[in-house]
């Protein structure tokens, strides 16, 4: 059973979908605590509905970012939270405060890394022409989504698109992949190795394929 420390900034659908598997019992564990650097978000509602603890931790009241990483970091700590989940978190950790918890904190990307890491990726995809787009589950390191991927979907890009067609559509992909890719990590499944993340007893289909525009034959 992992105490799972969710970091939120906004509507916390994502958080939700963990929550719903922890009750679900799909993933071995719980969440303990989730923390927003903003106040009032939906993320702290739905937290609450769960009955799950919440702190908020506003970044503009702290001086520095080492300050705000410290205090976050006592909270995870006083909650003993074994994996530290970051859905929709708007903020970037300091190497220090990954220090403290090494392979144990994940994020997940609305896009499918290494194409489109930062901010505004959806509508980046879109603007770029590309024919498939996707979310990623990553380990976090020092950089911004740059850490090595535990697993991705996929889903097709349309020139039409607009940028809440491609959100809706990656989002109902978000909420099966993260809940997973937590739901292996409980279950000590994965293993990092340089770049690479191995998922113990991990499946190979040589025939997955997409290809968009849809071939007619
Ligand atoms: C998601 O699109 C996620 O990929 C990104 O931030 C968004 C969070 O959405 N990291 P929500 O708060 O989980 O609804």
């Amino acid at each position: 059973m992992i105490r799972i420390g969710v970091l939120v900034s906004g509507s916390g659908s994502n958080l939700q979908s963990i929550m719903d598997a922890c009750d679900r019992g799909e993933i071995d564990g719980e969440v303990a605590i989730v923390i927003s650097n903003i106040d009032g978000v939906y993320a702290l509602t739905r937290a609450k509905k769960n009955a799950v603890p919440t702190r908020v931790i506003d970044h503009k009241q702290y001086p520095d970012r080492n300050i705000f990483d410290e205090q976050i970091r006592k909270t995870l700590e006083e909650y003993q939270v074994d994996l530290v989940a970051l859905a929709g978190f708007m903020r970037v950790l300091t190497p220090e405060f990954l220090e403290s918890f090494p392979g144990r904190v994940i994020n997940i990307h609305p896009a499918l890394l290494p194409s489109f890491p930062g901010l505004g990726v959806r509508q980046k995809a879109i603007d770029h022409g590309v024919r498939f787009s996707g979310c990623t589950v990553h380990f976090v390191d020092a950089g911004v989504d740059t850490g090595p991927i535990i697993i991705q979907a996929v889903v097709p890009v349309y020139p039409d698109d607009t940028e809440d067609e491609l959100k809706d559509r990656l989002l109902k992909l978000e909420h099966r992949i993260y809940p997973k890719a937590i739901q292996l990590f409980s279950q000590g499944a994965l293993e990092i190795v340089g770049r690479k993340v191995f998922v113990r007893n991990g499946r190979k289909d040589d025939s997955l394929c997409l290809i968009n525009p849809p071939l007619d034959n």
